[in-house]
């Protein structure tokens, strides 16, 4: 049993290897699916270097697809996402984040790179907030940034979740403006996080968790 399900796990590597740059066949059932999502889970890791190679569209389409497919609250879908590959806006709203004081602070860091180290692409994630908001609203924006991150990892993206960047854009009057101007976010947007994400220029370890924070009770 132990040696069958070796070989699944080798072929299933293999299978992924070969299959990053194609469409995804959701028709097929892969012959382990456990071995798929759990292999996606514990290798993902945060990746914040990327090549200049765009992001292809049917992938952008992809990860903004698994994104919403997180569950919310009541399945009140309280969330607002944008993905922006136009590196014009990009570097506009960069401008505007690192006229801030936090943004200051960080110039020297970014080695002459935008705020969003040159991304293909970016996630902009936002609590919708309001009437039609449930109290769990933050909750539902991380449940589906997590989607989106391991939907990049498992397309052979790298990614990674900022929650600084954010900050930068709610402390600028002029980035905030431009989040609802030109990416369209609605009035009570609030914006959570971003995410980084293009092909990886960098390996980084994965790194260890500490097994002592959960247990099994029996
Ligand atoms: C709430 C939250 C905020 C984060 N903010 C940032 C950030 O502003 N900048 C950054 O580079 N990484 C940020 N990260 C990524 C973490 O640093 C990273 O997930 C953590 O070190 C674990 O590494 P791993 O993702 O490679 O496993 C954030 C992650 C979370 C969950």
């Amino acid at each position: 049993m132990k040696i069958l399900k070796s070989l699944l796990i080798a072929a299933g590597v293999m299978t992924l290897a070969s299959c990053n740059q194609q469409r995804i066949d959701t028709s097929d059932e892969p012959a382990d699916p456990s071995f798929y999502v759990l292999n996606n889970i514990m290798t993902r890791v945060s990746v914040r270097q990327f090549t200049d190679e765009p992001i292809a569209r049917y992938e952008l389409e992809e990860i903004l697809k698994a994104g919403l497919q997180a569950p919310s609250a009541m399945n009140a879908q309280d969330w607002q996402v944008r993905i922006v590959t136009n590196q014009e806006m990009l570097n506009t709203l960069s401008g505007f984040m690192l006229n801030t004081e936090m943004g200051k602070g960080m110039v020297a860091r970014l080695n002459g790179k935008n705020a969003f180290a040159n991304a293909p692409a970016v996630a902009f994630i936002a609590a919708e907030t309001g009437e039609k908001a449930t109290a769990y609203n933050r909750e539902d924006t991380a449940l589906l940034s997590e989607n989106i991150l391991l939907a990049a990892h498992a397309l052979g993206l790298g990614a990674t979740y900022q929650a600084a960047p954010a900050r930068m854009i709610n402390d600028s009057a002029e980035a905030k403006e431009y989040l609802k101007t030109v990416f369209g976010f609605p009035e009570n947007a609030e914006l959570i996080n971003i995410i980084i994400m293009g092909h990886p220029a960098e390996k980084p370890a994965i790194k260890d968790r500490d097994q002592s924070k959960g247990r099994i009770i029996d």
